[in-house]
């Protein structure tokens, strides 16, 4: 088994997320935190690159890719965006449709099963229009192969027809933009992949990048925060501006309802700690997968299966909901041997790791080693 990979099997996962994940408020993905999610998200997400927060490199590249189409007065190259989650793949995607003054049509992958779905979408296109293509490594093998000519030559063969007697009638497209967006760059096929003219990669926010897209949240929810009350969300938010927004909205909450409205460095923790949201954006569940790695085995190794009985939930909530993050921020490793604690991981609960020679959990006495 190839530890770097376990998740391979997510992209065809239940949708709502293994059990467990349910309303997570350190969840990345779109509207996973309630109803409300995706409709304020839409009304906070940036109209042009210069509103667009951070991600230099990728924003400079392709400010120069849409100035030079638009110099040339031809349709943009298609793009391809990786990363994560909530890191502005869909946000950047409608940017570039402004930036060019085109229309946008969005879909997704899984959105097309059939190569006949992405026919009819492609051959309503107008000249210039973007299609927005998200989790574009989702879709069917025959779409995909349909796709490649598009892309290359601006046409597509629409089958008539079964069997011996099919013809395939070819159909001119018009110029198009194709945005791609992918939270797995390496699950595309290299056909695939080499056919966008230009691919950005979406990297985790710093700090102060986040800190940015909270002042400018508050602004559009018309919030009152202190500078260091941005700085304790952002430090909670996993480096994904759609979880620093999500916290924001949460921490607006508490201060309306336990401080006046406005929001300080003390009212943003206070808050985030009643979401259970601790000051390194490790939740519940978080928590106590780390906890019972410490503390009931010692640091590891220990096997994912065991580990997922001790906090009582299922083995895939383990892996693909808390681990990625863990494994982010250096707390735990995947080990052939099993999951294993880091240094860090101890320093981060206030405990103390095991002696190396006495080989048991150490010393007596130790901070709380055994409460709990
Ligand atoms: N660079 C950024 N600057 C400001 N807000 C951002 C930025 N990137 C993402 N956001 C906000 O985060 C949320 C999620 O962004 P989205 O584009 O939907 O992410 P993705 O498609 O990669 O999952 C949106 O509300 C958007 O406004
Ligand atoms: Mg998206």
């Amino acid at each position: 088994m190839n530890w770097d990979e376990p998740a391979a099997a997510t992209p065809d996962a239940d949708p709502e997320g293994p059990a467990g994940a349910a309303g997570r408020l350190v969840d990345a993905a779109a509207g996973a935190a309630g109803d409300d999610d995706q409709a304020i998200e839409a009304a906070l997400r940036p109209k042009d690159l210069g509103e667009f927060v951070g991600q230099e490199r990728v924003r400079e590249q392709l400010d120069l890719v849409l100035r030079a189409a638009r110099q040339r007065g031809a349709t943009a190259d298609h793009v391809l965006l990786s990363g994560a989650p909530g890191l502005g793949k869909t946000t950047l995607s409608m940017i570039i449709a402004a930036e060019m003054g085109a229309p946008i049509r969005i879909t997704s992958g899984p959105a097309i099963q059939h190569a006949g779905d992405l026919a009819a979408i492609l051959s309503s296109l107008a000249e210039g229009e973007v299609l927005f293509l998200d989790e574009i490594h989702r879709m069917s093998r025959p779409a995909e192969e349909m796709l490649y000519m598009a892309m290359e030559d601006f046409r597509v063969d629409v089958i008539v027809g079964k069997g011996p007697g099919a013809t395939a009638i070819p159909l001119e497209l018009p110029p198009f933009t194709l945005v791609g967006a992918t939270t797995r760059a390496g699950l595309l096929p290299p056909p695939l992949r080499d056919r966008f003219g230009f691919t950005g990669h979406m990297e985790f926010y710093a700090p102060a990048e986040l800190e940015r897209v909270i002042h400018r949240s508050a602004r559009l929810l018309d919030v009152e925060i202190e500078p260091d009350g941005a700085g304790e969300i952002a430090g909670r938010s996993r480096g994904t501006p759609r979880i620093a927004n999500r916290l924001l909205r949460r921490v607006r909450d508490y201060a309306q309802v336990k401080a006046d409205g406005l929001i300080t460095a003390e009212v943003a923790a206070q808050a985030l700690d009643v979401y259970e949201v601790d000051g390194r954006g490790l939740d519940r569940l978080d928590r106590a997968v780390l906890t019972a790695l410490l503390k009931l085995f010692g640091g590891g190794p220990v096997g994912l299966s065991t580990l997922a009985v001790a906090v009582g939930e299922e083995r895939e909530t383990v892996e693909e909901v808390a681990e990625p993050f863990l494994v982010r921020e250096g707390l735990l490793a995947r080990t052939p041997r099993g999951r294993v604690a880091t240094p860090a991981a101890w320093t981060h609960l206030g405990l103390l790791p095991p002696r190396q020679d006495a080989g048991g959990p150490g010393r007596p006495g130790q901070s709380g080693l055994f409460d709990g």
